[in-house]
C-alpha cells in the first residue's frame, strides 16, 4: 500500500494473513491504473455485523474467507442465484449502501480446470473429496455446468449426503452420490470411472498431513486428472505427477475466483496475466 492509496475493497477472515488477495487484486487495479486499494483485515466472527455496517459506509467491495462466507447472509441486502443455493458469499460489491453477495469459487473451479486441463465440466465424471465450504461451491458448480456424474466423499459422510440432497435439487441429469472418504470399495469405483479427482478437503495445508485416500488408488485409473485446491505440492499431487497423471495445484482456482470478483467489482475485464504475477509475488 502506498501511502496515499485510499482502501477501498478488503478481504477479510479469521485469519487473514496468509492471503495473496491483496497482491493479487492490486495487480489488477493496477494495470487500469485505479491505484492500490485492495487491502486484508482479520474480523472477529462476532463482530461481523459491526463490519458490514463498516462496509456500507467506507467499502466498494469485499472478498470474504473462512469462516465469514456463511455467518454474512444475514447482512446482505441481496444475494446472487449462485451465493443463494450454496448458502455462501465470498464478494460483496457495495453499492448506495447496499451489501450484493455473490460467490465466485465455482467461477474459480470452471476456469481453473479448463486452464489446467483444457476441459470443461460438461460431461465429466467427477469424484470430489470433501463436502466444506470449497466443496459446497464446486458441487453446485459441477451440477450447474452438467458433469455427467459427482461422488462426493467426506469423512464425516452426513455432510457429504445433505450435499449430494442439496444438489440433486438443482441437477440436470448429473448423477449425484455421496460416499465415505474410509469406503475403500466405494472410492475404488469412483477412482476407476472418474475423469477428474478434485481434492477439496483441507488436508495437505499442513506440511506433515496425511494424504485424504490410499495413494495407491490412484494407479486404478490411467486417465485420470488429479486436482488439488491446495496451492503447493501435496503428497496426493507429488504422487499424481510420479505417475504421469495429469494433475494441478489450487493456484488457478484462486485467480479465476478473484478475477470474477475484479469483474463483479469494476465491470473490466480482469487481467489475468498480471493476476497470476502478482499472486506469485513473495508478501
Ligand atoms: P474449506 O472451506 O476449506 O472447505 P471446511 O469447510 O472447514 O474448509 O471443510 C474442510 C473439509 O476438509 C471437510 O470436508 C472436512 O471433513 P469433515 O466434514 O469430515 O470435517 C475435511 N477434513 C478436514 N480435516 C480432515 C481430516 N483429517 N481427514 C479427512 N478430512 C478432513
Amino acid at each position: 500500500m502506498t501511502a496515499h492509496s485510499k482502501i477501498d475493497y478488503l478481504v477479510i477472515g479469521d485469519p487473514v494473513a496468509h492471503s495473496r488477495s491483496p497482491q493479487m487484486q492490486n495487480a489488477a487495479f493496477e494495470y487500469y491504473n485505479m491505484g492500490r486499494p485492495y487491502d486484508k483485515l482479520r474480523v472477529d466472527p462476532a463482530r461481523i455485523g459491526e463490519f458490514a455496517a463498516y462496509a456500507r459506509e467506507h467499502l466498494k467491495g469485499v472478498n470474504l474467507t473462512v469462516p465469514h462466507k456463511q455467518i454474512i447472509i444475514p447482512f446482505v441486502d441481496e444475494l446472487s442465484p449462485q451465493s443463494a443455493a450454496c448458502q455462501s458469499v465470498n464478494t460483496l460489491k457495495i453499492v448506495d449502501g447496499k451489501l450484493y453477495g455473490y460467490s465466485t469459487d465455482g467461477a474459480g473451479i470452471s476456469g481453473a480446470i479448463r486452464e489446467n486441463f483444457g476441459a470443461a465440466l460438461k460431461g465429466l465424471h467427477v469424484l470430489m473429496l470433501g463436502a466444506g465450504g470449497a466443496a459446497n461451491a464446486a458441487a453446485f458448480e459441477l451440477v450447474w455446468q452438467q458433469s455427467a456424474s459427482l461422488t462426493i466423499a467426506n469423512r464425516t459422510v452426513d455432510k457429504a449426503e445433505n450435499l449430494a440432497r442439496k444438489v440433486s435439487g438443482c441437477s440436470q441429469g448429473t448423477a449425484v452420490e455421496a460416499i465415505s472418504l474410509t469406503d475403500t470399495t466405494a472410492l475404488k469405483n469412483a477412482i476407476a470411472k472418474a475423469d477428474l479427482l478434485l481434492q477439496l478437503t483441507s488436508l495437505g495445508l499442513h506440511k506433515d498431513d496425511p494424504a485424504p485416500i490410499d495413494l495407491t488408488l490412484l494407479e486404478l485409473n490411467e486417465n485420470l486428472k488429479v486436482f488439488d485446491a491446495i496451492y503447493h505440492p501435496t503428497p496426493l499431487l507429488q504422487r499424481a505427477q510420479q505417475l504421469g497423471l495429469p494433475a494441478a495445484d489450487g493456484s488457478e482456482m484462486l485467480i479465476f475466483q478473484g478475477a470474477a470478483s475484479f469483474e463483479i467489482w469494476t465491470g473490466k475485464k480482469a487481467p489475468l496475466d498480471a493476476m497470476r504475477r502478482g499472486f506469485k509475488q513473495d508478501q
